[in-house]
């Protein structure tokens, strides 16, 4: 393929054109022609100056920029600024598109090439561009060009120049500038300029995406420590708890029997009768109550066998539907075709899935929407429950899973649910957690897929 546009060449910025665009010294000052030559001299030292101070200016930001983008913006727009070209944009490699350059950031306007169209780093032009290490035009540059998606980026900016964006040897990315907005051809300022600028901005990207991955980094294990310290607390709590109910249990149990004799003997008086009735029916509530306590530290043993979670999900909604129904709910479920199926307790999971379907329709008075997805990633089977309710304070997140944390009015809840789905959870040795979304919350359970995946206990 072959250019067909004119060839350009780099304008010296004197009009008698000093190599290397720096500033033009007469040899002799004599007459008119002399002065004028000194006054051209002059404005280019000027302007030399100017670009320096620009330069000091804008490397000064850039260190204090630590924000990725912003420190690209504010690349992209001082060079089409500083040299008046009408568009540019900046191609970098990052983490997810490792063998290419992207489309990072556009500016400017006109059309840009498509986001689809990348350079790879190892083409022809990737390793001129690392060679010269300096901005070029394009009209010299398409020849190095055999790709025809690069072929078509780099069409997309002719007449132009191409910056390579370079850290210490290697080429990390790359700026493409459209010709000027005025139409005049580039100087060997320009080009000093953003050459210049270009090896500024390598090292800030460079330090911006170091601080980015520092920042991340600390993000994970904060949350690990967060979630380590979480887990250990419960765990302390659900001992405690155990301790107690199992404390509880055993005078609970002599209490009932000794109220089914006395009902007996009042049964003649329907006063004494009543009392006793109702004193009966709150002892079966501390029982409930009890009985939960011990679920959450260590649920009931039901015998783990092979189970379809689809199925499990679908016979509790199924239960649940005039609930949801009756209160303007929409569920609506999303699961993958041909899950595997795990080994479980469908009936500990069945009330896991009640808790928090009940959940989501008391945070929803008035109605909303619950989203129940199932997929797999890796060897988890991840399950969530995403409610368009008002979500949960992020300082009280942690606390929901203790038992008889509640926000629920005396007498509505115990706060025991999430504390058994807890419970149930870790007995078959897998997670469970709240997060805030943009609009409500959402509860995820991962629950371990075994490695034989039909395994049958
Ligand atoms: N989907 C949700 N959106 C917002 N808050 C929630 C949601 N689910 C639970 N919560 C909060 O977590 C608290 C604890 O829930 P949990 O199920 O443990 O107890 P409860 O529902 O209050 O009482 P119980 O389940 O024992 O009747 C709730 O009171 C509520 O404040
Ligand atoms: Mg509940």
């Amino acid at each position: 393929m072959t250019d067909e546009r004119p060839h350009r060449r780099l304008a010296d910025r004197s009009p008698t054109g000093s190599p290397g665009g720096g500033p033009h010294l007469p040899t002799a000052v004599d007459g008119e022609e002399g002065i004028a030559a000194l006054t051209e001299s002059n404005r280019q030292l000027k302007r030399k100056i100017f670009d320096l101070y620009t330069i000091f200016e804008i490397s000064r930001n850039f260190n204090a920029l630590l924000d990725y983008h912003t420190l690209l913006d504010t690349f992209l727009l001082t060079s089409l600024a500083q040299v008046g070209a009408e568009r540019g944009a900046v191609y970098l490699q990052d983490s997810d598109t490792e063998n290419r350059f992207v489309l990072t950031k556009k500016r400017g306007s006109g059309k840009f090439p498509e986001l689809k169209h990348a350079f790879t780093t190892a083409s022809p032009l990737a390793d001129h561009l690392a060679r010269l290490n300096r901005p070029e035009l394009i009209s010299d540059i398409l020849q190095h060009i055999t790709d025809p998606a690069e072929r078509e980026i780099i069409e997309n900016f002719n007449p132009g120049l191409i910056v390579p964006l370079m850290f210490q040897t290697n080429l990390t990315g790359m700026m493409i500038l459209s010709d000027k907005v005025s139409s005049a051809e580039f100087t060997m300022g320009d080009v000093e300029f953003l050459s210049i600028l270009g090896s500024q901005i390598s090292v800030a990207i460079e330090n911006s995406r170091l601080y980015e991955a520092e920042t991340k980094a600390t993000e994970q294990l904060r949350a690990a420590q967060q979630l380590l310290v979480d887990s250990e607390r419960l765990a302390a709590l659900g001992e405690l708890s155990a301790k107690v109910a199992h404390e509880v249990n055993n005078p609970l149990g002599i209490i009932k029997n000794y109220m089914l004799l006395l009902k007996r003997s009042v049964a003649d008086n329907p006063e004494s009768l009543e009392y006793a009735e109702i004193t009966s029916q709150e002892i079966d509530r501390i029982a409930r109550i009890v009985k939960e306590l011990l679920n959450f530290h260590r649920p009931k043993k039901e015998t783990f066998r092979k189970t379809d979670l689809v199925q499990v999900i679908e016979e509790t909604l199924t239960l649940l539907k005039t609930r949801y129904e009756t209160q303007d709910i929409k569920v609506v479920t999303e699961m993958e075709p041909d899950l595997p199926t795990i080994s479980a307790s469908p009936e500990n999971l069945k009330q896991v899935i009640m808790n928090i379907v009940m959940n989501a329709c008391d945070i929803m008075p008035e109605g909303g929407t619950l989203t129940v997805q199932l997929k797999r990633e890796d060897m988890w089977l991840v399950l969530s429950f995403s409610d368009t309710g008002p979500g949960i304070p992020d300082e009280t997140v942690p606390r929901i899973f203790e038992p008889f944390y509640t926000t629920k009015e005396a007498g509505k809840g115990t706060g025991l649910g999430l504390s058994v789905c807890y419970g149930i959870v870790k007995q078959h040795d897998g997670a469970i957690t709240y997060r805030n979304l943009p609009d409500g919350g959402s509860f995820v359970i991962r629950l371990p897929i075994p490695s034989t995946e039909d395994t049958d206990e």
